[in-house]
């Protein structure tokens, strides 16, 4: 028998004010983006906002609907949006933030187990580690090298080879 381990580092940061003025901006336009969520069933909005390795940023909320299942995370509906607009580019780092009405947004969220699916494969296509700017609207903030990290032994498309 051998014991593997897997080792996992983030960075902690007191609040907005200690982060570079690159993630600041794009943790305030996450923060902006949970407005525009479509979240009348869990009042909890979602925004995630991507700067793509040409600079430019797209943005995501999560899209509830009537029947509960076919709603889609905000991540998703970011990933989506920055594959179509801008095929084959990679993604250099993602904020994430939120708003709800049934509590406050003062720690960072992390994605579903889904979105980890399908952040890992984004990473794989363009070749491209993501990271990760997780906040409230307050807080913490969690900065993640990779978002592949967040799903050790995840499966991956080598197995379907
Ligand atoms: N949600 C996201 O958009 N991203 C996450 O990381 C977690 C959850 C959405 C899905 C649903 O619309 C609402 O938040 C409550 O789960």
């Amino acid at each position: 028998m051998t014991k593997n381990e897997y080792r996992f580092s983030y960075e902690v940061y007191d609040s907005i004010d200690e982060l570079s003025g690159d993630d600041a901006l794009l943790l305030k336009e996450a923060q902006k983006a949970t407005q525009n969520a479509y979240a009348p069933y869990s009042q909890f909005r979602v925004g995630a906002v991507a700067r793509m390795a040409n600079g430019q940023l797209v943005t995501g909320f999560n899209q509830e609907n009537a029947s509960f299942p076919v709603g889609i995370c905000a991540e998703r509906v970011l990933l989506s949006a920055a594959a179509s607009l801008f095929p084959n580019q990679p993604i250099q780092s993602i904020a994430i933030s939120y708003q709800s009405n049934n509590g406050g947004s003062d720690h960072p969220i992390t994605p579903c187990g889904i979105c980890r699916q399908s952040l890992q494969e984004y990473e794989m296509r363009t070749g491209q580690s993501i990271r990760l700017i997780l906040g409230g609207m307050e807080g913490k903030i969690y900065v993640i090298g990779s978002a592949g990290s967040l799903l050790p032994l995840g499966f991956t498309s080598d197995e379907l080879k």
